[in-house]
């Protein structure tokens, strides 16, 4: 069974401009141990989709249709006790974007960590001194920092004690959303490390969600590209980065800059469309170079290319690629 089944999955936000399809009509699957990246420009509903993967979605949002299978249970259908109680934190915990900013600033990091473990699994305040040290050990921290509190830490500090929280009551599964967008350079590739040891030690599984695809060039097995509140890209790690189809992949992949490369970083002219009211067709077609009549009419089926590799696309659909 696969660790996490999501199919056709929609999430609206219900606005009085109309309903902005965050998430609209989105499939894929995880197996155990498995790190999967989801990039794409800011807004096109990667946020919403990780809110939706832990049945939590802020309104006016809500999942309007779909499932969400975790080992096998339908989470798209749970209601708030029962995902508070069995899924979150457990089985699926997640790295909020922004989250080493929102630590609690009057709380010591001890008392951060202790909560999921003294509410959840009945631990007491020693029992969880022991847990806890361990688990900063495993982030690369030490005792010394059970007594501090969040502003005597740097930024790569604070991002250490929020992938502990995540960990905390080993989950099969650990969203990060963007967790290495707020940090310089240098932290971001120790962070990075980071998230790969903890791959390996606790083989969990994994989604990295960033809007800088050379992020997760080295950590991800696979990779789904979003555009507009929809998947248009999805393979091996290999597939994605060594052998693009989709023309806004390939876009994409050309704005990451080189060392030591003589062309020109490109990006895609335009700007994303409104999820309000998104284009016929290809939502893509109004900033494609290769947009075709087709295109503005009909939306592309993501078809297999390769096994295991699959593009929306109607250049691939003309190719001969498989449903
Ligand atoms: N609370 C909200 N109310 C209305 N629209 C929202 C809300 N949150 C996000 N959106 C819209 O949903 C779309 C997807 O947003 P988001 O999931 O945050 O994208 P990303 O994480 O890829 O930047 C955007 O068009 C955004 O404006
Ligand atoms: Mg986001």
């Amino acid at each position: 069974m696969s660790l996490l089944e999501v199919k056709n999955l929609k999430t609206y936000y219900y606005t009085l401009r109309g309903a902005v399809r965050a998430v609209d009509n989105v499939s894929l699957t995880l197996q155990k141990g498995e790190v999967l990246g989801i990039a794409g420009e800011s807004g096109c509903g990667k946020s919403t989709l990780a809110w939706s993967l832990i049945g939590y979605v802020p309104p006016p949002g809500r999942i309007v249709d779909g499932n969400i299978l975790i080992d096998g249970k339908d989470i798209a259908k749970m209601d708030e006790a029962a995902l508070r109680k069995e899924i979150r934190w457990k089985k699926v915990s997640m790295i909020f974007q922004g989250a080493m900013n929102a630590l609690t600033p009057v709380f010591t990091i001890e008392d951060q960590l202790a909560e999921p473990l003294i509410v959840h699994k009945g631990y007491t305040k020693e029992e969880a001194r022991e847990e806890i040290i361990k688990l900063l050990k495993a982030v690369g921290l030490d005792e010394s920092f059970l007594k501090r509190y969040p502003h005597e830490l740097s930024g790569g500090q604070k991002q250490r004690i929020v992938i502990a929280m995540a960990l905390i009551l080993h989950p099969d599964l650990v969203i990060a959303d963007e967790p290495t967008t707020a940090l310089d350079v240098i932290v971001q590739a120790q962070i990075m490390n980071l998230f790969k040891e903890v791959k390996k030690k606790y083989n969990i599984g994994m989604i990295f969600i960033t809007h800088d695809l050379s992020i997760i060039a080295e950590i991800a097995d696979k990779v789904a590209i979003m555009y507009a509140g929809k998947i248009i890209e999805f393979g091996t790690s290999d597939q994605v980065f060594l052998n693009p189809q989709h023309p806004y992949t390939q876009g994409l992949l050309k704005s990451i800059p080189r060392i030591r490369s003589k062309e020109k970083i490109s990006w895609i002219p335009g700007v994303p469309p409104d999820l309000v009211r998104p284009p016929a067709g290809c939502r893509f077609h109004p900033r494609c170079p290769y947009a075709m009549d087709i295109c503005r009419r009909e939306e592309p089926p993501l078809l297999e290319v390769e096994p295991g590799h699959y593009v929306a696309c109607h250049l691939i659909a003309g190719k001969g690629g498989k449903k």
